[in-house]
């Protein structure tokens, strides 16, 4: 069972887009996967299109002793893809979670309840660096880290890997366990953009093979997809962009854990 996790501090880089159609990518090859979608916005339930109505989520998942990851796993309508959906009832669970006795571990004590049933775990992680991300990182082994090409890129991705020393360094180390950089994913390239060319090169020279080869291209179909509540390769299997989360399923297939 490999534990991935996709985080970037940074809003609106494709966290969710890269969390559904890698999984969905994943699924499609026979592999069981669970998504858990640990962001309030609930951008990875809402592109499954699944409903959170009468269902405890993640929610309750963290914040309640009882609750048991089976109790609030929900099949999609993709085969071999389960999620643990999340709603805006998080953004009030993650305040609660504030008051609580270990709580950067919460996640990680209820995954143990599914250790085995699953080929692949998938985490979307909200925009922030508090409580949920924490969680992600002591229950995840491998982050994907996507990143949009700009000027500040560099310095954002640099900070990242920073952070993640520190979290192994002060939290990890508690309970014997370490998460690395699987990959900086490369979003929204524009071939056309001296800029993104640029910066992408950079990116190679300083993070060289914690870069992806595989770079997704900005592909009107990924969003549309999403707003369809479709993965990429049902929505548009012949387009650009289903064609690039292909190959990144095929990255991470070959880095069977290792990183
Ligand atoms: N390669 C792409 N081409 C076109 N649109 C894209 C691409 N990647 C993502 N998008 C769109 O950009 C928007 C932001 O993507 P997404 O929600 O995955 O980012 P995020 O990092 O999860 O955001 P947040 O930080 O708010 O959780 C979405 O509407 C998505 O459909
Ligand atoms: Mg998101």
């Amino acid at each position: 069972m490999r534990t991935l996790i996709v985080a970037n501090q940074k809003g609106g880089v494709g966290k969710s887009t890269t969390t559904i159609n890698l999984a969905a990518g994943l699924a499609r090859l026979n592999k069981k996967v669970l998504i858990i979608d640990s962001d309030p916005q609930g951008h990875s339930t809402l592109g499954l299109n699944v409903s959170t109505e009468k269902r405890k989520t993640i929610a309750e998942l963290l914040t309640e002793e009882r609750v048991t990851a089976r109790e609030v796993i929900q099949k999609t309508y993709a085969p071999n893809l389960d999620i643990i959906p999340s709603d805006l009832s998080l953004a009030v669970a993650d305040l609660k979670l504030a008051n609580l006795g270990a709580r950067e571990f919460k996640l990680r004590n209820k995954v143990k309840q599914i250790d085995g049933e699953y080929d692949y775990i998938l985490i979307d992680s909200p925009p922030t660096f508090g409580t949920l991300t924490m969680n992600a990182f002591t229950t995840g082994s491998e982050i994907i880290l996507p990143v949009q090409l700009g000027y500040l890129s560099l310095e954002g991705v640099s900070n990242f890997f920073d952070t993640i020393n520190f979290v192994n360094r002060d939290i990890n180390s508690i309970i014997n366990h370490k998460v690395g950089i699987a990959g900086v994913l490369v979003n929204f390239f524009d071939v056309r953009t001296k800029l993104a060319r640029e910066v992408f090169t950079s990116i190679n020279e300083i993070f060289g093979n914690k870069v992806f080869t595989t770079k997704i291209p900005q592909n009107v179909k990924i969003n549309e997809a999403q707003s369809q509540g479709k993965s990429i390769f049902d929505y548009a299997p012949k387009c650009r962009g289903s064609t690039a989360y292909g190959s990144l399923v095929q990255e991470i297939l070959k880095m069977d854990g290792k990183i």
